[in-house]
């Protein structure tokens, strides 16, 4: 059974990283910029690991110049997501990569990826909300202007604020201002956490960040009393397994600890992350959860319920989209 036409909510993707490797050398050819040695010989995205993964991904940002360019992946990105049954989807957008944290230019970017998401809810029936992110190996003090720009955006688009990027790189305390920042505004937070840093790094960002939803958090499994604190304080995770697995952050499938979180009483979400870098689509998540762990319909109801409830949207747009 393939679960391509079921309902999905989906709460963890990075806008640039849901770029098709074409879509972005079309881009390379239309701007004479040379980044052909990002892309493998068939035609995808030529990675090492996770370090790599960044630089490559910072690449690939560099053609992602205008306004208008954004706007076009955002259609583009939206008409594939939506193909995979997603209704609801959340987005990581980063004023780093859209005019240097300039909140001028800011707004021009948040206007044109908004003006292509209405246009995709109506062509496609997908809703998209924006949450802005810092970008933790730019350092704390690049997140500063990053969250000035959420906060002034904040809004029907931009509903949350979080951070992504190099997780080892500082502890979660070195964020706090711009998290606090956020917070104070009235933004939802969320932040990866436990992708690679293990459950102290989740832990401290629970501490420091105060965030309700950890990105990815796997690491938590290590430590049984903070798999139970996340589970007491109902702290969503949003879990990407095929990432995960191609940029080995676990050894393969049959290890992710997906179920063993949920079986603690973790709310656990499942997103792609940057599928086609990893080669992976909302449909292969859903295949693959099926097929290593015998999940059914009954699962995957719950894990949009739980995601539904954790969206960064008002109680409006959760009743329509549910
Ligand atoms: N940016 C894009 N994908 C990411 C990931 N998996 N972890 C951290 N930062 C990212
Ligand atoms: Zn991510």
């Amino acid at each position: 059974m393939s679960f391509q036409s079921v309902p999905k909510i989906e709460l963890h993707t990075h806008l640039e990283g849901c770029a098709p490797p074409s879509f972005i050398r079309g881009l390379s050819q239309e701007k004479k910029i040379d980044i052909s040695g990002i892309f493998t010989a068939d035609g995808g995205y030529a990675f090492r690991d996770f370090d790599h993964f960044l630089q490559v991904y910072e690449a690939a940002c560099t053609v992602l110049q205008t306004p208008e360019d954004f706007r076009r992946l955002t259609l583009a990105v939206l008409e594939e997501t939506a193909r995979h049954g997603v209704v609801y989807m959340e987005t990581f957008v980063s004023p780093d990569f859209c005019g240097g944290g300039d909140l001028a230019a800011w707004r021009d970017y948040v206007a044109a990826m908004q003006d292509a998401a209405t246009e995709a809810e109506a062509k496609f029936g997908i809703t998209l909300r924006g949450i802005v992110t810092g970008i933790r190996h730019f350092g704390p003090e690049a997140c500063t202007p990053a969250a000035k720009c959420a906060i002034e955006t904040f809004g029907d688009f931009i509903t949350g604020y979080g951070m992504a990027g190099g997780e080892m790189v500082g502890r979660p305390a070195d964020y706090t201002y711009s998290f606090d920042m956020a917070r104070e505004a009235g933004m939802p937070l969320t932040c990866h956490a436990g992708e690679w840093g293990g459950p102290s790094m989740v832990a401290e960002t629970l501490t420091h960040l105060k965030v309700a939803r950890v990105g990815h958090g796997i690491g938590a499994i290590e430590d049984p009393a903070l798999v139970s604190e996340i589970a007491e304080k109902e702290i969503v995770l949003e879990v990407c397994p095929g990432s995960n697995v191609v940029l080995n952050a676990v050894p393969g499938w049959a290890q992710h600890p997906i179920v063993k979180l949920r079986d603690a009483g973790v709310p656990v979400t499942v997103s792609t992350d940057d599928p086609p870098f990893f080669h992976t689509t909302m449909s292969d998540e859903y295949n693959m959860l099926a097929r290593t762990f015998g999940w059914g319909e009954a699962d995957f109801a719950a894990i949009n319920q739980t995601a539904l409830a954790a969206a960064f949207c008002d109680d409006a747009t959760r009743a329509r989209v549910a």
